[in-house]
């Protein structure tokens, strides 16, 4: 059975992000949601890298079953 992510929230975390490197928790584990803080720890998952280039207003996944990772697809209206 592949490991099922933590539902963090059934809603996006919509930020204005400003440009830089950010890492996008995939486990749904972590205090500082949407970004991982090392709490994947043993389990199967991984941060995922986000780029932003410049400031933009983003949507990102919180439920963590969206197929667009980082960032919502809607998947979590599914749930
Ligand atoms: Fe979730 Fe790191 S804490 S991926
Ligand atoms: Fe995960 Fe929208 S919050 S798909």
């Amino acid at each position: 059975m592949p490991e099922e992510p933590v539902i963090a929230s059934k809603a996006p975390a919509v930020l204005k992000l400003e440009p830089g490197v950010y890492w996008w928790c995939s486990c749904g584990r972590s205090k500082d949601q949407p970004f991982c803080d090392g709490s994947h720890g043993t389990t199967g998952f991984r941060p995922q890298k986000v780029e932003i280039a410049e400031e933009k207003n983003v949507a990102l996944c919180n439920c963590k079953h969206s197929k667009t990772q980082a960032f919502c697809d809607g998947s979590h209206s599914r749930l």
